[in-house]
């Protein structure tokens, strides 16, 4: 027998699974950690975190699942984008990785912008402009600010490839989770030796790039024996969190797009040729899929949007033995007609990425009359996301790019009143598939593909994935939502001076 293993680096913990060579998942393990908040705005993570976490699920899925370490192939690796893990020439880790959603890189960003000639010379060399979350600015402030870590400095690596480096000694990385760190020529799929320059950067701090269905290496004899696996277990190049969680999905074609829900929302776009939004709202990345490219837009608090409002605002909730929070939200929210009798929420809590590209953007809650309970602001919680979603799904459709099918994903798509608000706010059916596991599914898939159990891609998503759910838009709250939309839209605008000054 042959299998394939997935990892996926999340936010809020790692997530392993074992998959045969049909695609059939055999056992799963999960393991959660926290964010560090060392200021408002600013989020970081110990790289041991992640390790400790993959250690415990890969053995906890080679156990589970009852196979032969010499029976695992190949192992997948996705995770969270953007993070910068900061290494010195001898492989330690120079200080906490900072994270995709951190804030704290305004003035490297304009930096960025400056030495590239302007917001549309870095367009032409990396595809996108310079945002707070992406990598090239992380390295930036860590110039600026910390400047004897910086001299020490040897190599950047993204989170799920820190992960590779302990599991082979490889520094390697690939397309599509390079692509967020604003420093791959996209088109070419390759570092861009331009932008290096122009923002002295040496070359030699970046790892090598391969396409993600790769080999990069195999595990090392000490690593393979701690997994219970074998030295021959190849690791491919993996992918970034989204493109993994869309060939989970099966998004390796045009016209099929996802609305994921995980603790960011992410609507995301198959392309078969590099394809830009001229305002640069919607980032241009590589796909995971050979030699194709994808565009998405990012509401960087989606089902975190929920949790805050759960761990937070509803704590007492939270803490009541024997109630899951959610399960008791849902049930409120689902009293509630679409609208939430005026009440808008603005998903913003953690600045924000499309439409809007401003980190000091802020969340609120508009339009709260005495008559509104807790039940109206989750269930607002929930349309503010969707309604965030459709701002990225508009850009799309406003590309010309034909929508023949939108699959939903994530943690918070396990809701069936959240898919049914995202089917009436999109005005579109919202598709569930068999597999549940996005990422980690995928960079299974593409590890099957390295281990030589399917062709291609394209090929093992075939195999695999099918669409087992449908939830039909309601004309009625389409209508509703049609009309708050404009509103919705309206509000950022408005507010947008007082977030400056807030
Ligand atoms: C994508 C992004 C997030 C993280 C979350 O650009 O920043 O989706 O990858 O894990």
């Amino acid at each position: 027998m042959a299998y394939t293993i997935g990892i996926d680096i999340g936010t809020s913990g790692t997530k392993s699974l074992l998959i045969d060579r049909d695609g059939n998942i055999l056992a799963e393990s999960a393991a959660t950690y926290s964010v560090m908040m060392p200021k408002p705005m600013w989020t970081e993570q110990d790289p041991e975190l992640w390790w400790n976490a993959t250690v415990k699920t890969v053995r906890a899925v080679v156990k589970q699942g009852r196979v032969k370490p010499a029976e695992v192939k190949a192992i997948g690796l996705s995770g969270q984008m953007h993070g910068s893990v900061f290494l010195d020439k001898s492989g330690k880790v120079l200080r906490p990785a900072l994270l995709w959603n951190d804030q704290r890189t305004a003035a490297e960003c304009e930096e960025i912008t400056t030495r590239a000639g302007g917001r549309e010379a870095l367009i032409r060399m990396v595809a996108n402009p310079a945002l707070t979350g992406f990598t090239a600015p992380k390295i930036l402030w860590l110039r600026n600010n910390e400047p004897k870590r910086f001299d020490r400095l040897a190599h950047v690596l993204l989170p799920k490839d820190e992960i590779r480096r302990r599991l082979t000694g490889e520094l390697a990385t690939d397309v599509s989770d390079a692509s967020g760190m604003l420093l791959l020529d996209v088109c070419q799929r390759q570092w861009s030796r331009e932008l290096l320059d122009k923002l002295e950067l040496d070359p030699s701090l970046f790892a090598q790039v391969y396409e993600s269905e790769d080999v990069t290496g195999s595990l090392l004899p000490d690593v393979a024996s701690k997994l219970g696996l074998t030295p021959e277990c190849k690791v491919v190049g993996g992918a970034g969190d989204c493109a993994a969680g869309a060939v989970g999905n099966g998004i390796v074609r045009k016209g099929i797009l996802t609305a994921s829900l995980g603790t960011s929302g992410v609507m995301f776009m198959h392309c078969d040729h590099p394809q830009y939004d001229p305002l640069g709202r919607l980032h241009t990345f590589c796909h995971a899929v050979r030699g194709k490219w994808h565009m998405m837009g990012v509401t960087l608090s989606a089902a975190g949007s929920l949790q805050w409002f759960v761990e937070q605002v509803c704590k007492e909730l939270a803490a009541r033995r024997g109630t899951d929070p959610y399960a008791a939200l849902n049930a409120e929210a689902s009293e509630i007609p679409p609208g939430s009798d005026g009440l808008l929420f603005l998903p913003y809590l953690a600045g924000e990425r499309t439409p809007h590209a401003d980190s000091k953007a802020r969340g609120a809650f508009v339009g709260l009359t005495t008559a509104h309970h807790r039940g109206h602001m989750a269930r607002s919680v929930m349309e503010g996301v969707a309604m965030s979603l459709r701002d990225s799904l508009e850009i799309i459709r406003g590309l010309d790019v034909p929508v023949r099918e939108l699959r939903v994903s994530g943690g918070g798509a396990k809701s069936l009143l959240w898919r049914q608000i995202i089917a009436d706010v999109l005005d579109q059916p919202a598709c569930t598939i068999n597999a549940e596991q996005g990422p980690a599914y995928g960079v299974a898939l593409l590890a099957g593909v390295g281990a030589g159990h399917f062709k291609n891609i394209e090929e093992a998503c075939k195999a695999t994935i099918e669409v087992v759910q449908k939830t039909a838009p309601k004309k009625a709250a389409t209508r509703v939502y049609d009309r708050l939309f404009p509103i919705y839209q309206s509000l950022y605008p408005a507010l947008r001076s007082a977030f400056q000054n807030l």
